[in-house]
């Protein structure tokens, strides 16, 4: 098979001939139709997520069953299938708490090697969040893997895997925003622009869109928006709480991931609401919130990982809400390109010249 390897920290990504490791008897062997280029790849890049090189990353896909272990219970070849990012086994003690999101199994489908390099010393691959993605194949753990039946396109499902259910689901699983509840979305990238699209579909009667690019701010406008801010121009939280009769939101969601704009939600959110930790801030900070607001504002801070998704549930459900018109992902996909471009996608998500690239 072919994979784009991460081979050092900053460096560009190698993509090559590997040999895939001998499939267990509860993997699955995907071929790989489409993958979203997400920032949390980039975050391993740059370290700001630990996962040690050489390694196969991607983690936002979507294939066709091509092979079955011999204890695989629920899927066939043939299916089509979206990765998800956390495993969802179904029995530990968190999926038995409709938290699959946090399922116990998350880390130990990180360990095993999935493929060898062609290199002196055959060296051993992991894959990112036991997926790997960004490769034409992947073996993987039918845990970390969904059956969906639809015709939306290749591209548009990769998407589920990652950016849209963590922001859809921020807005619905993790704040549960009602109608009439104002809104404010910090960084508009793949991520922050699914969370204004979750708090459009929930009804938010406000949601400003916060980011200095003004690709974002038009798309985010498209999209759901009711207002667009640029916090170059401005004092973020200012131009927030101006729209929000001096008030604040009632959710402020960051969806960058630096502590700097943590805080900046809290300040967005108003006394009784909530800012809500989206973005993945590097695994060494730590995030500084004021202490009067906490208590005596009654202010929350939540952290939300994987949209507080239960992605059994809410894959078919995101499916269906697109299918109907209710969502979009057609409009979050800013280009297609294949796996040897693979280092242009991570140029231009830098650049802040794309929503979302797709290797297909
Ligand atoms: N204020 C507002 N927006 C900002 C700021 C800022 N100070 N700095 C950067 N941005 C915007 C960028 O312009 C960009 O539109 O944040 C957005 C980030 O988007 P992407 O790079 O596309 O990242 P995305 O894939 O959406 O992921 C965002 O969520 O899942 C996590 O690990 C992921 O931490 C990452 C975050
Ligand atoms: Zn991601
Ligand atoms: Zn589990």
């Amino acid at each position: 098979m072919r994979a784009a390897i991460f081979t050092e920290l900053n460096g560009p990504m190698s993509v090559e001939d590997v040999t895939p490791v001998e499939p267990g008897p509860r993997d699955v062997i995907v071929r790989i139709t489409a993958s979203g280029v997400c920032h949390s790849d980039l975050h391993v890049i740059s370290g700001a997520l630990p996962m040690p090189p050489p390694s196969i990353l991607g983690h936002e896909g979507a294939g066709i069953v091509e092979e079955v272990g011999s204890e695989v219970k629920g899927l066939q070849v043939g299916d089509r299938v979206i990765g998800s990012f956390i495993p969802a086994c179904g029995v530990c003690w968190h999926c038995l708490r409709d938290e699959s999101h946090l399922c116990d199994n998350t880390y130990a489908v990180m360990g095993a090697p999935r493929a060898h390099r062609h290199d002196a010393d055959h060296t051993a691959l992991m894959t990112m969040t036991g997926l790997g993605t960004f490769a034409d194949m992947m073996t993987c753990d039918e845990m970390s893997l969904v059956k969906i039946e639809t015709n939306l396109p290749d591209e548009q499902l990769a998407l589920i895997g990652c950016g849209f259910t963590t922001g859809v689901g921020a807005a619905l699983n993790t704040a549960k925003v009602q109608p009439g509840d104002t809104v404010a979305v910090i960084g508009c990238g793949g991520v922050g622009m699914s969370v204004i699209q979750g708090a459009k579909v929930a009804g938010a009667a406000v949601v400003i869109a916060v980011d200095p690019v003004a690709l974002k701010r038009e798309t985010a406008l498209k999209l759901g928006a009711t207002h667009a801010v640029d916090p170059s121009e401005a004092d973020a939280i200012e131009q927030v709480r101006a729209l929000t009769g001096g008030r604040g939101v009632d959710y402020a969601f960051e969806v960058i991931g630096t502590p700097a704009t943590v805080a900046q939600a809290f300040e967005m959110a108003r006394g009784g609401g909530a800012a809500v930790a989206v973005g993945v801030s590097r695994f060494d900070e730590m995030i500084t919130v004021p202490s009067f607001p906490l208590v005596l504002s009654e202010k929350r801070l939540l952290g939300c990982v994987y949209g507080s998704a239960q992605v059994r549930r809410d894959f078919p459900k995101l499916v269906q809400l697109v299918e109907n018109g209710r969502l979009d992902l057609e409009h979050m996909i800013s280009r297609t390109m294949g796996l040897d471009d693979i280092n242009e996608a991570f140029r231009a998500m830098k650049d802040g010249e794309v929503i979302r690239s797709v290797l297909v």
